[in-house]
């Protein structure tokens, strides 16, 4: 969908460094990204899980050379010493970084009685301080290259969302960098932003996170009668990346639908 409403090439030479799964949201915004010409490099936990999605890009690009080139390397982003070596992995096979998505993500249903220290303890790791290990392992190459960094939270702390006490918490917590990074960081040019989505249909958290029972009563009190689609996602992930954006810095885009601000009469 994006192809249709973006011209073509509007991230060439720009090199992307995206963490999360080479499926779902971070695998849909890798794919655009190197389809808008960045080179891109996937990161996460698991190599068989970005490699596939990482083949799918080269060998579009074996017919398209316009696409951007994509590597995978695995790392986690709790530990701070991996992700520092798949930053330098990525500059020595790019040149540079001038694009950081943090997408990376932990998620599993609980009500906060039941949660125990390490599971609250273990998402906010990855969401909020893995976001805060890339961008600062990043920080060198942004500042050189005045780049940017997009951090994809979500709405669930917007209002109380039963089940997900730690992911609420932890989301806050990526909102706060986005706004306190954009302020720190914009003197040096880079720009520093975030995409919270709503329900976004044929993701791994839809399919984990939202009980059959429940997606139809969901769907409904969606504003815009639909799930989000990973497209959406994608579009305003490379608004934000491109120079239609030059001037956002430090905002957090809402991509629901509506959904967040009807979810009180939801029940
Ligand atoms: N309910 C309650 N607690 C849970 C849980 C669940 N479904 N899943 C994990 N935890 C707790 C564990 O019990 C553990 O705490 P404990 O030591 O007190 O028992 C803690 O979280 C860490 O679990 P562990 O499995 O060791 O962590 P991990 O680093 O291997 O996995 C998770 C990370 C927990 C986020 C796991 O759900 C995961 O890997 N998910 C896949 C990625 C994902 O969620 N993507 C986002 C899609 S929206």
């Amino acid at each position: 969908m994006s192809k249709e409403i973006f011209v073509d090439g509007i991230l060439k030479g720009h090199v992307a460094f995206i963490t999360g799964g080479g499926t779902g949201i971070t695998g849909g915004v890798a794919r655009a990204l190197a389809e808008a010409g960045a080179s891109v490099a996937l990161v996460s936990r698991k190599l068989e899980h970005l490699e596939p999605a990482a083949r799918a890009i080269n060998d579009a690009r074996a017919t398209n050379q316009n696409i951007g080139e994509a590597l995978a390397i695995a790392a986690d982003v709790r530990n701070f010493e991996e992700i520092e070596e798949a930053i330098l992995a990525t500059v020595v096979r790019f040149g540079k970084i001038d694009i950081v998505v943090n997408g990376a993500a932990g998620n599993f249903l609980s009500p906060a009685e039941a949660l125990s220290a390490n599971g609250f303890g273990t998402v906010v790791d990855i969401d909020l301080k893995g976001t805060f290990n890339v961008c600062r392992a990043a920080f060198a190459e942004l500042k050189e290259h005045r780049g940017q960094i997009l951090n994809i939270s979500a709405t669930l702390h917007y209002v109380g969302t039963p089940m997900q006490l730690h992911v609420s918490a932890a989301k806050a917590g990526v909102d706060a960098l986005t706004r306190n990074l954009a302020v720190e960081w914009g003197r040096y040019g880079i720009r520093v932003n975030g995409i919270a989505p709503g329900p976004i249909e044929d993701t791994e958290g839809m399919k984990r996170l939202v009980p059959e029972p429940v997606k139809e009563k969901l769907r409904k009190n969606i504003p815009l009668g639909r799930f989000g689609r990973i497209s959406d996602i994608e579009s305003a992930a490379l608004f934000l990346c491109s120079e239609a954006a030059s001037f956002i810095n430090g905002a957090v885009l809402v991509v629901d639908g509506g959904q967040w601000l009807s979810a009180a009469k939801f029940v």
